[in-house]
């Protein structure tokens, strides 16, 4: 079992497979001049193969994928076929824009993915459009569709942008009336590679709360495991249901089980925090599990008590950007 210095079991893995997507979020990347990790860089889909087997071994039971945008990393199906057969591994999930999914869903629920989370900050193609730079919200819908039709869980991440999508909250309340998907807004971080200035926050989770208060006032806590990053609410009639990330906030700390890995197999063991270590190099030099078990343990021995701690140990993170971190 890996644990941390501060007794927090680290159970759940955060694998990036690629830094690249095909949209350009505004609160994300800047849309030109991005600097993309060369391709002898990443880890192959072998290396993550072996290192997610070794990561079994060591008490990880959940897995997420994610990028840059999971579907535009060739083998990723080939992965996901790896994770489903290992036994220690109870849950494996994928966050993605959803452009891409769509063709993948029958195999993937194959393999006994049960869940996955879909970045949509809009429900109006046009606030979609502006955000993303790009013209895919019609796909995105129809796949969003499809992957409710499959009957797996949908969670939505809806990050709140100050005067871009405000908007767009009470509809996709409306949205989680009538199907059954939960969607979960998010307070904004500055990782957005420098594409903007982050001058504080003002959609914080109390905000966000009431505001959603304001329309629907009734609403019930639904309990959620220790380690949840959501504070979920069910509204009573509504298929669907919502939630709050404090993702800036940072109110969920104390019981983080989360090691982040990046697709050029840097090590992060806090989102506010910076590569620690690498884990791609002793990889390829023929490292023994036992020598990545050392490697693990070291770098969870040093870990930051909080996102707050990290942040000014390791200094500002405005420079960076989710879709090299994985979110
Ligand atoms: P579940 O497995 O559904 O609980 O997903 P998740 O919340 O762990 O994963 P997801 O990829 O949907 O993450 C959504 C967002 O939650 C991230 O982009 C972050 O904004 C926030 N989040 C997730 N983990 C952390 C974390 O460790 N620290 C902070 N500050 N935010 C996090
Ligand atoms: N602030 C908050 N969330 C962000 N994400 C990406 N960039 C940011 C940011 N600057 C979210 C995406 C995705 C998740 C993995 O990270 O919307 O759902
Ligand atoms: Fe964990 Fe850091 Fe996120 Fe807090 S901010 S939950 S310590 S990764």
């Amino acid at each position: 079992m890996l644990i941390d210095n501060h007794n927090r079991v680290i159970n759940y893995v955060r694998l990036a497979v690629t830094d690249r997507c095909n949209l350009r979020c505004n609160y994300c990347m800047p849309e030109h001049g991005i600097d993309f990790a060369r391709k002898s860089d990443l880890m192959t889909v072998e290396e993550m193969k072996r290192l997610c087997s070794i990561l079994a071994g060591l008490g990880v039971d959940k897995i997420r994928i994610t990028g840059g945008e999971p579907f535009v990393r060739k083998g990723v199906m080939d992965l996901f076929a790896h994770l489903g057969g290992l036994p220690e591994v109870r849950e494996i999930s994928v966050t993605s824009n959803a452009t891409l999914i769509g063709p993948h869903i029958d195999r993937m629920k194959e393999l006994g993915i049960q869940s996955v989370n879909i970045s949509l900050d809009a429900i109006q193609a046009e606030t979609f459009a502006r955000i993303t730079r790009r013209d895919e919200f019609d796909k995105v819908y129809g796949n969003i569709m499809k992957l409710v039709d499959s009957g797996m869980e949908v969670r939505i991440n809806f990050v709140v942008l100050k005067g871009q999508n405000e908007s767009d909250i009470y509809p996709m309340m409306e949205f989680q009336r009538e199907f059954p998907v939960r969607v979960r807004f998010l307070e904004e971080m500055p990782f957005n590679g420098g594409s903007r200035d982050f001058k504080g926050l003002e959609w914080n989770h109390r905000k966000i709360l009431g505001h959603i208060r304001e329309k629907y006032p009734e609403f019930e806590k639904i309990p959620g495991p220790m380690t949840a990053t959501s504070v979920n609410y069910q509204i009573p009639g509504h298929a669907g249901s919502f939630g709050i990330i404090p993702a800036f906030s940072r109110t969920f700390c104390g019981s983080c089980n989360r090691l982040r890995i990046t697709a050029t197999g840097d090590l992060i063991t806090c989102l506010y925090g910076k590569p620690v270590a690498n884990i791609r190099d002793p990889l390829r030099q023929g490292a023994t599990s036992l020598q990545i078990r050392a490697l693990l343990e070291e770098i969870l021995g040093q870990r930051a008590k909080d996102g707050f701690e990290a942040q000014e140990q390791f200094g500002p993170v405005t420079g960076s950007s989710m879709s090299s971190i994985g979110g």
